[in-house]
């Protein structure tokens, strides 16, 4: 398999350090975001980057760093991929607005078919494009809510679903993302989650507890829609036990509940199929997207049956920007990469690697619970040897002491303790190879 390895001239594939982490250029630009920038908008490694591509990022002070992160499951197909930054220059040089809902033009309509084609299901669909995975969720809820006439939303333990008034209802972790940001959008619901480590139960069982909350508390005559992430990203990787989410979508059928999957973070190729939900044949009435699918520029989409999403009336949805024409041309890039170069098939490879060499580092440090994930959305979460006490200070030194070492490792989990690997699915073998010694020497280091 072809692996794509851009990013701007001379930026070679390898670590190599030639300060301290971060550097004082970093340094000295981190007091200026100190001076300019509200402190609201943390950094989880304050080094400032001035080229990337492949599978690292190069820091102002000359540090090539390895990216297992990408940007927050942003830069699957690699950042500054060529068909992304191709397609956007020949946009560049046509036009960069007109904002659709005054003319439109030819790539917002072809990343919506595009988007009905890769989706999962065969039926007929229909999309609306957005400029945040915030967005996407809202506007999700706002067509199952007409489509249904009814009002109640339903989310699960440990859900991340954004930042904006409803959706920071919608998302289970107080701090940093709600606290003290209420009131709150009400009509929401929040129903136990599967998490096997955490509960022991199947997938039936789990399925048959949050059925039990969804009846007993919110009853389905009043509930639009259930929304739910097929594997949970900000939440900690969670990945529910097999039948949860079939047994959920029979019981939304059943109820004419809406299904909405929100794949913002597990959608294209990162969980080794196109869409989480395809590993278990789930097909959601509507699906919301962003962050992967348009190899970082800001795009977001919700998809579903045509006939919901022509159930609101003309002008309902959109926004200035939604499918901005520079936006919609990186998507058809990242769309074109993600079908060069078979990511499907690399999130594979990247997944059995990740795999392979978590559960070794399980095997000798008591500390990781549980190595879980699909593809090359894989993560760690560390507890207390022999408990489920969740350790997240070991947790956060393992992540700085990567980050010393020029890995961009990211934490995640509502306890905190969950290290998450997320690579850029155009890295080589290699770089993932030497990301993951590190991580290694990480955990030896703060033992
Ligand atoms: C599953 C999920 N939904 C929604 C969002 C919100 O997306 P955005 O930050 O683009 O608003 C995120 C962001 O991390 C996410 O992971």
């Amino acid at each position: 398999m072809t692996q794509t390895l851009t990013g701007g001239p001379g930026l070679t594939q390898e670590r190599n350090l030639v300060t301290e982490v971060p550097g004082p250029r970093s340094r000295e630009r981190l007091a200026r975001k100190k001076a300019h920038v509200a402190d609201g908008v943390g950094t989880a490694l304050p080094v400032f980057v001035e080229a990337a591509g492949g599978g690292v990022l190069r820091d102002v002070d000359g540090n090539t760093l390895i990216d297992l992160g990408s940007g927050i499951a942003v830069t699957t197909v690699g950042n500054s991929a060529e068909a992304v930054v191709r397609r956007v220059r020949e946009q560049l040089d046509s036009f960069t607005h007109t904002c659709f809902m005054v003319t439109p033009y030819d790539a917002y309509v072809d990343v919506c078919e595009a988007l009905a084609e890769v989706t999962p299901g065969d039926h007929a669909k229909k999309s609306a494009l957005f400029n945040s995975g915030s967005e996407a969720v809202e506007n999700a809820v706002k067509i199952a809510r007409v489509a249904t006439g009814r009002d109640a939303v339903v989310v699960f333990d440990h859900a991340y679903h954004g930042r904006t008034n409803l959706t920071m209802a919608m998302t289970a972790k107080v701090m940093p993302y709600k606290h003290g940001f209420g009131p709150f959008a009400g009509e929401v619901y929040r129903a136990p989650m599967s998490y096997p480590l955490r509960d022991g139960l199947s997938g039936e069982q789990a399925a048959a507890r949050a059925v039990e909350v969804m009846e007993k508390q919110v009853g389905a005559d009043n509930l639009a829609c259930v929304v739910i992430e097929p594997v949970q990203g900000e939440g900690g990787f969670v990945v529910p036990a097999p039948g949860f989410l079939p047994a959920l979508a029979r019981w939304c059928r059943e109820h004419g509940v809406v299904l909405v999957a929100d794949e913002v973070q597990s959608g294209f190729c990162r969980t080794g199929d196109w869409f989480a939900c395809d590993h278990e044949g789930v097909v959601p009435d509507l699906v919301t997207t962003a962050k992967g699918i348009a190899g970082g520029l800001p795009l977001a989409a919700v998809t579903g049956r045509a006939e919901l999403m022509d159930a609101v009336h003309t002008g309902g949805l959109g926004g200035t920007y939604g499918g901005n024409p520079l936006a919609c041309a990186a998507a058809l890039g990242a769309l074109e990469e993600m079908r060069t170069h078979d990511l499907v098939g690399r999130a594979r490879e990247v997944g059995a690697i990740l795999h392979e060499r978590l559960g070794a580092l399980a095997a000798v440090h008591p500390v990781v619970a549980e190595v879980r994930g699909r593809g090359a959305m894989v993560a760690v979460e560390l507890c207390v040897p022999g408990t489920t006490e969740p350790d997240a200070a070991r947790t956060a030194a393992v992540a700085a002491a990567c980050h010393a070492a020029g890995v961009v490792v990211l934490t995640c989990g509502t306890y905190g303790n969950v290290i998450r690997v997320l690579p850029p699915l155009s890295t080589t073998d290699a770089l993932l190879h030497e990301g993951l010694d590190v991580l290694a020497e990480a955990f030896a280091a703060t033992a």
